[in-house]
């Protein structure tokens, strides 16, 4: 169908499903055990209400923001997710390209199905990626990896996964992953340029757990924060902080982590972490010093800009989507993940002006009442 006519991120997902093969979409929609996790993620949006201003001009409204010093179009960033390719050839290059014309910033995932220097090829000037990396048990990869982030300008800081030190039991993945064909190798890509993504076409056990293969349980604060600074100067993110606790020792690593991901990988690792507004919630009552001294982006359960502005009420400085842009991939290709990124952008800012609100950095607490969601 054509894009225009999908209204919302249930729609995108309700096309993209009956699109992709089978192994793509029991790979994406997956969720550990009973997907409690990933359920909450949503479902605790509902339990914040807003707090509109009325008598407020708002005829203008305007969503650009920055990270980490970098200017952004939206407050958005697509979240690193595995073999882009598996659910359609436009892969993670093609998610590059949407992005581009909102002045979104992508997360490249370290087990991308493109390697990072196709995906940011056609780059902007002012595009801004992140690259995500799971430390592997051969760090001699990953320091290889790394140089050859530290060439790439495009890529503005390093993104260290924390919270699937080994992978959920994700039934669904493991269920279909004999099914479906493999990603297909976009056109013009010869075989010797493929990323070195683990190869997934005969992954019986699922393929979150055949990608997990190679990844290094043994990470503590004490090893491989100094470990990684050695082979980046780029600024350090942590991902999938899941308490107040691990917030604010992120925190006395400053200057080389600027900023921490609350997330709790889509629930697709630990079923029953909390989601990360829960996280947010903690923070500003035990910690909220952290939020003065790291940037906090979340992500998890994201599916209307009533939920992004209320992260970003809550002292988000970026919101992201992993499934969301998934399914916009796969219903459409680079379409499919530009009409995602318009929904989240109109959604958004329709929410801001009716809450009297016209700029991202207007938004704060007063905006929103937590009660409900502070009592569950
Ligand atoms: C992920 N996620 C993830 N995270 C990460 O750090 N490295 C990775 O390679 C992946 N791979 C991946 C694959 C797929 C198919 C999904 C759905 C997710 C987690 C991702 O970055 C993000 O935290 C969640 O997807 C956010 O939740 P939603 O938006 O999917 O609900």
């Amino acid at each position: 169908p054509p894009m225009e006519n999908l209204l919302n991120l249930d729609e995108i997902e309700e096309v993209a499903t009956k699109q992709v093969n089978k192994k793509a979409w029991a790979y994406y929609w997956s969720a550990s055990d009973d997907k409690f996790s990933k359920q909450f993620n949503n479902e605790v949006y509902r339990s914040i209400l807003l707090r509109p201003r009325v008598f407020r001009d708002c005829e203008r409204c305007d969503l650009t923001s920055t990270v980490l010093g970098h200017k952004l179009g939206m407050p958005i960033y697509v979240a690193p997710a595995a073999m882009a390719r598996l659910g359609h050839p436009d892969g993670e290059a093609g998610i590059a390209e949407a992005c581009r014309g909102f002045g979104a910033m992508q997360i490249i995932s370290n087990n991308a199905s493109m390697t990072p220097e196709q995906i940011v090829k056609d780059a902007s000037p002012d595009q801004v990626f992140g690259w995500q990396l799971y430390a592997q048990i051969d760090r001699k990869k990953s320091e290889a990896m790394l140089a050859r982030i530290n060439k790439l300008n495009a890529i503005k800081f390093i993104v260290l996964t924390l919270d699937a030190p080994v992978p959920g039991k994700r039934e669904d993945d493991e269920r279909n992953s004999m099914e479906g064909a493999a990603a297909p190798v976009p056109s013009g890509i010869k075989e010797a340029e493929k990323s070195d993504t683990p190869d997934v076409s005969q992954a019986s056990g699922g393929v979150g757990r055949s990608l997990f293969a190679g990844t290094d349980p043994t990470l503590t604060w004490r090893e491989t924060l100094p470990w990684l600074a050695k082979h980046t100067d780029l600024p350090i993110v942590l991902k999938g902080l899941q308490t107040h606790e691990d917030a604010y020792l992120a925190s006395l690593h400053t200057p080389q982590v600027k900023g921490i991901i609350l997330s709790n990988h889509g629930g697709r690792a630990l079923d029953s972490a909390p989601p990360a507004v829960h996280t947010l919630l903690e923070i500003r009552k035990y910690c909220p010093e952290v939020f003065d001294k790291l940037e906090v982006y979340v992500d998890g359960g994201i599916r209307r800009g009533t939920d992004i502005v209320k992260a970003l009420c809550l002292g988000a400085k970026a919101v992201g989507i992993g499934r969301a842009a998934l399914w916009g991939l796969g219903a459409g290709g680079v379409d499919g993940v530009r009409r995602t990124l318009q929904i989240l952008s109109d959604e958004s800012k329709t929410c801001m002006r009716l809450l009297g609100v016209e700029t991202v950095d207007g938004l704060g607490p007063e905006y929103i009442n937590t009660r409900m969601a502070e009592q569950q």
